[in-house]
């Protein structure tokens, strides 16, 4: 069976959490797309070098997840080339033979516009900047700063820019527990499983 679930949204709007849970709760494989754009930037040099040889070592770093990583990954994310050089990647894995869930910034709009179920993830820039600063420290305003910055980079871009596709399920996290939004999500999943005859 293939079947996609492309779930974008800004950073920090709990993305990667209901990716991970509706990835276990149906046995989908899953795939933080994010991570890419990270590995790329960590790697310095050329950008487009770099995304056209990236390997599975790259992308198993400890280092990928600090802000700098998310800021170096968004100027990254902003090259054509390099955008081009992963998106036949990432369509192989949506493709995968029992389920996929990517999770990013383009992947109901670019990379799987076909997907059977997109979910845009978002919740306000305070919301989303408090919980980076729960889990990474550090100074609050600044937290704030880059999750402002990183958005405006991620939805002003001319190539495949952060905006929810017309077909997407629109889930705003900013006044939801994490278990409310998983619920959501998997109520999504569910009726479109069921409207396929695989419920
Ligand atoms: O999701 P995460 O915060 O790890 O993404 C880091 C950066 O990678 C984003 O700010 C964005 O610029 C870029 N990205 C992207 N397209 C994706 C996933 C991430 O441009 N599908």
């Amino acid at each position: 069976m293939i079947f996609t679930v492309a779930i974008d949204g800004p950073a920090a709007a709990g993305k990667g959490t209901i990716s991970r849970a509706v990835a276990a709760r149906f046995g989908f494989a899953h795939l933080d797309t994010g991570l890419l754009y990270r590995a790329v930037g960590a790697k310095g040099g050329d950008p487009v070098a770099a995304a056209r040889g990236l390997t599975e070592a790259d992308l198993a770093r400890d280092d990928l997840r600090t802000l700098a990583a998310g800021q170096a990954a968004s100027k990254v994310a902003a090259v054509p080339a390099v955008r081009a050089a992963l998106v036949e990647f990432q369509r192989r894995f949506a493709r995968r033979n029992g389920g996929a869930v990517l999770d990013g910034r383009d992947i109901g709009t670019v990379i799987c516009p076909d997907a059977a179920v997109k979910l845009y993830v978002t919740a306000s820039p305070e919301t989303r900047a408090h919980r980076r600063w729960l889990e990474l420290g550090g100074d609050a305003a600044q937290v704030l700063a880059e999750v402002l910055e990183r958005d405006a980079r991620d939805m002003g871009r001319a190539d495949a820019p952060l905006r929810p596709a017309e077909d997407a399920v629109v889930l705003d996290t900013t006044d939801m527990t994490i278990d409310a939004a998983v619920a959501r999500a998997v109520a999504v999943i569910d009726a479109r499983l069921a409207a396929r005859g695989q419920g």
